[in-house]
């Protein structure tokens, strides 16, 4: 029997766009495309959330051009896929939930070994992720290929839009292509792409305009952000503020605050125990397997973990800005949801909790106080490599993907 007093369960509007309630399947690549075409297993993987009563689910990292997929697994946002996805988008809308859709572009962060170039961000130099498979390096862009990159984003956004999407998912953190523009670490250009604040969120705000372009004013864009990249000299809590500002202000209509990089600190971003011995269980590549053993444990300490752990953070953009606020963090059992919505967050975003638990809105509506039956063991961080695609090896082997 559905708990019409709670909060969480009562739906909203996101630029037009009506979500039966305010918890969304957050991005989480899935693994499930072999060879970049979305394969039953990543409709059915979608498939129970839409049956367990999410509101909106999101498809994890929609790269927006080829050589913006960090492997060959993921997929990418053409016409030569567009009956597939066009499928994918249409099945999971079949069981009453919308669909979005995470553009991502890994910049210089790559280990797609069919790309027949070295991967491109803002600045030159080592491509740690490419190591393995022997892509060392990866190279600055030129001015042509930053308006490549936008023609990019552009030219996915209408794809996207065409094949059904209900929103778009603007990646602008975690480590990758637009965040590494936003980062004083990775972006060292002396052009009007680095430098100052100002520069360096140039391009991302191009990005922003020309998806906003494509897709028209009436049509929902939500943007992730890292609030801070963990080393001191990376993105800081109040550069994001700035950040969020801007985006604001060019228009997004909602923004959701992660935290730490795939690259630099993922451990910001998950908090609890380490994903080193899961992502040691599921990486087959030697090499890497020995770089993770000798640097594993420094790159990925545990982090106690704590419910709603950017909460306090995530508050202070809430402050500034006017756009829709999505939570995303830790957010595990009907309690939290409650105190977050009634901090004036408008959604929230579930990762592991919805994991371990598909069918949480369901078992909400039934108990209000239902707590998540994750541990935040973390052992579904390594499942990104798992030929049966990600999910949460202490409640399910995976065979049902
Ligand atoms: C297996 C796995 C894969 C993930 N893949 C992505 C991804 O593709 N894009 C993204 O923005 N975040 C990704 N994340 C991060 C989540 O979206 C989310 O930010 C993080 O798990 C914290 O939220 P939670 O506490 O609700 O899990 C992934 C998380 C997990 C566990
Ligand atoms: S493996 Fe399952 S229980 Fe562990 S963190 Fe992931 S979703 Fe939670």
């Amino acid at each position: 029997m559905l708990v019409t007093s709670n909060l969480a369960l009562t739906s909203a509007n996101l630029n037009g766009l009506t979500l039966k309630n305010r918890l969304i399947k957050a991005g989480t690549f899935e693994n499930l495309s072999p060879n970049g075409t979305p394969s039953q297993g990543l409709l059915d993987f979608h498939k129970q959330f839409a049956v367990g009563g999410v509101a909106m689910t999101t498809i994890g990292y929609c790269a927006v051009e080829n050589a913006g997929r960090l492997n060959a697994n993921m997929l990418t946002m053409h016409e030569d896929f567009r009956k597939e996805i066009s499928q994918l988008v249409k099945g999971i809308q079949s069981q009453g939930c919308k669909v979005s859709g995470q553009m991502g572009h890994c910049g210089a962060f790559s280990k797609n070994h069919t790309l027949k170039t070295r991967p491109k961000g803002p600045s030159g130099g080592l491509n740690i992720l490419g190591i393995a498979e022997g892509m060392w390096f990866c190279d600055a862009m030129t001015l042509s290929d930053i308006d490549h990159l936008v023609d990019a984003y552009r030219n996915a956004a209408i794809f996207m839009k065409s094949v059904g999407f209900d929103a778009l998912e603007i990646h602008f953190g975690h480590g990758y292509g637009l965040c590494q523009f936003l980062s004083p670490l990775t972006n060292k250009r002396k052009d009007i792409y680095g430098g100052s604040l100002e520069n360096r969120l140039r391009l991302p705000l191009r990005v922003l305009a020309a998806v906003r372009a494509a897709v028209g004013n009436d049509f929902p864009i939500l943007g992730k952000i890292s609030m801070s990249e963990g080393p001191r000299t990376g993105i800081s809590y109040e550069d994001s503020i700035s950040i969020c500002k801007a985006l604001d202000e060019a228009g997004i209509d909602a923004i959701i605050a992660s935290n730490g990089t795939s690259t630099m600190n993922p451990m910001l971003m998950f908090r609890g125990d380490s994903i080193l011995p899961s992502l040691l269980k599921y990486e087959k590549n030697r090499l890497m397997r020995f770089i993770l053993r000798l640097m594993g444990k420094k790159m990925f300490p545990s982090l106690p973990f704590y419910e709603m752990y950017l909460l306090e953070q995530a508050k202070r953009i809430r402050e500034v800005v006017k756009c829709k606020m999505v939570y995303i963090g830790g957010a595990s059992n009907g309690d939290n949801f409650t105190q977050i919505l009634d901090s004036g967050f408008d959604f929230i975003q579930l990762g592991r909790t919805l994991l371990a638990d598909p069918d949480l809105p369901q078992k909400l509506a039934a108990k209000p106080h239902y707590k998540s039956r994750c541990t935040h063991c973390n052992q579904c961080v390594g499942t990104i490599e798992s030929p049966q695609g990600i999910h949460c090896p202490p409640f399910f082997d995976g065979s049902r993907t």
